[in-house]
């Protein structure tokens, strides 16, 4: 081994439902420079050692999206993705497919969830006659306009963010980051005419689901950040519709709790969130919950310079978000 290559120790899943019983790991050894993207390591493997291993890719850029995986248990761009950091942070490199959609063999999985959603959310212009596309001109929107969704365009739909989503995980029918930051550019596009009824519909069983982790925009390669633009559908829902999802209710006083007593009240936030006969609903867990924590069940004092927080909500957030 020369002093500019690493030996990289390569863990890689391996499984073919049509003739595996159950998933395993195959290690493989290369001496490479630190600057090799994982992919090309892999395709490495597959031309010099192992040419079974199926694997998915296309441009080799960071472009197309395609060989998303997970590389040391974090959704990546295999082509972006390179040995050295990972060999020194981890010792190994272990890399196994995408998440929450099914494997079809090795890392190569079945996106159709992932794309599923996406057509779910209608990704494309219901036109708004109030404003036309101008004859000659490719579009009616000022600079403004078009800078409030100047991320979304960056998207490759290599659907790592879905891959890393804790609800996707536990709700397959949660859009996922993605489709709602497609959906966001489609609500805040002064030609579309459905934004409203765009953002009633993805509320029941859909936006409020989110958990609000961040783990998609860590993983997204673009900086697309649905996080945030899912932050934003959420504000806009409440500005269209009221808080009349749990979700929305629960947001709306987790925001109340806090700005007037700096402190959660938590027998009153679920009673927020679930309503009086909501309430009863959750009465055994909430029993449970006093038992161990007695103090949840007695109100809150403020805390100190609790009116300093009413400031800061204030200037953080002087307007309500609104759609076009
Ligand atoms: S912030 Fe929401 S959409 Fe993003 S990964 Fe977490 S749960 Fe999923
Ligand atoms: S939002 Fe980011 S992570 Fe998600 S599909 Fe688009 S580019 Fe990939
Ligand atoms: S091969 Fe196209 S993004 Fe990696």
């Amino acid at each position: 081994m020369s002093e500019s290559t690493v030996a990289a120790a390569f863990d890689v899943y391996r499984y073919d439902p049509a003739h595996d019983a159950k998933p395993r790991y195959q290690r493989y050894t290369l001496n490479l420079s630190p600057h090799t993207p994982v992919l090309t390591a892999l395709l490495r493997i597959r031309a010099e050692v192992d040419p079974s291993l199926a694997l998915r890719y296309s441009c080799r850029s960071a472009i197309c999206g395609s060989c998303a995986m997970q590389i040391n248990s974090k959704s990546r761009l295999a082509c972006e993705t390179h040995i050295g950091p990972e060999m020194a942070r981890h010792g190994r490199i272990v890399v196994e497919p995408m998440r929450n959609q099914p494997v079809l063999r090795d890392l190569v999985v079945d996106q159709a969830p992932f794309w599923r959603q996406y057509d779910r959310i209608e990704p494309h212009l219901r036109l708004d006659p109030a404003h036309p596309m101008p004859e000659g001109r490719p579009t009616p929107m000022t600079p403004e306009e078009v800078d409030r969704f100047k991320e979304t365009p960056r998207c490759i739909a290599c659907a790592a963010c879905f891959s890393a989503c804790p609800a996707v995980e536990a709700d397959p029918e949660f859009p996922g980051p993605m489709a709602l930051a497609k959906l966001y550019r489609f609500v805040v596009d002064p030609r579309d005419r459905a934004h409203q009824d765009r953002l009633v519909r993805i509320q029941p069983n859909g936006l409020w689901l989110c958990l609000r982790c961040h783990l998609c925009t860590e993983a997204c390669p673009k900086d697309v950040r649905p996080s945030e633009r899912i932050r934003d559908l959420k504000e806009m829902a409440i500005a269209v519709q009221g808080a009349t999802e749990n979700g929305s209710r629960h947001a709306v006083g987790f925001k109340e709790n806090i700005s007037e007593r700096g402190v959660l009240n938590e027998m009153r936030l679920v009673r927020q969130t679930y309503g009086t006969v909501g309430l009863v609903g959750q009465l055994g867990q909430g029993l449970k919950i006093v038992r161990k924590k007695p103090e949840v069940a007695r109100k809150p004092h403020p805390i100190e310079g609790v009116d300093e927080l009413e400031k800061i909500y204030a200037a953080l957030d002087p307007e309500p978000k609104e759609g076009p």
